[in-house]
């Protein structure tokens, strides 16, 4: 009398019924947290597409996706990045070009005391120092 999914009546033991959103889970649980591959050539030049969008994508634009907020999904990111004052310290650029320490994505991201807000991504770890390192270089390089 367990037949919860019709369609699979002779796979329907416990074990069988589990294993299918385990697996769901845990593909997501992974994929959601590995840190992308980077690219040999960002360790010599900094290419924004190659070597921090994929940053984003891996970590950002969960929360900084489709919903009003700051979009850093591809082809919106640079855009509202560079140049554009922050909304929680308006005092500040999201991304000086050229000067990381001026730049509020940077100080978010490295948790930097007097940073307006919380550290980014807020939940779960923090970037990896490559990946730290490879945003404060496109900064530096723009
Ligand atoms: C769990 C959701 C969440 C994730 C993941 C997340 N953010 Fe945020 N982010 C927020 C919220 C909420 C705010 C507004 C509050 C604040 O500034 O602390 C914010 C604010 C920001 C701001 C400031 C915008 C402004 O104009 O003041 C920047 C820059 C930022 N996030 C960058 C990032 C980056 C880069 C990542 C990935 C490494 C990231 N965030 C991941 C939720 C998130």
């Amino acid at each position: 009398m367990h037949t919860r999914f019709p369609g699979f009546q002779g796979l329907t033991s416990p074990v069988t019924e589990l294993a299918f959103p385990l697996a769901f889970l845990f593909f997501f649980s992974c994929t959601r947290k590995t840190s992308p591959v980077i690219p040999e050539t960002c360790s010599t030049r900094v290419d924004f597409q190659q070597c921090v969008q994929p940053i984003f994508n891996a970590h950002c634009v969960g929360c900084h996706g489709n919903n009003g907020g700051l979009s850093l999904r591809s082809g919106e990111a640079l855009q509202n990045l560079v140049g554009i004052p922050s909304r929680c310290d308006p005092g500040m650029l999201r991304v000086r070009p050229g000067d990381p320490e001026q730049s509020l994505l940077y100080l978010k991201i490295t948790d930097a005391p007097g940073k307006c807000g919380s550290r980014m991504p807020p939940t779960g770890s923090a970037l990896t120092d490559q990946e730290i390192t490879l945003i404060q270089n496109w900064i530096q390089s723009l």
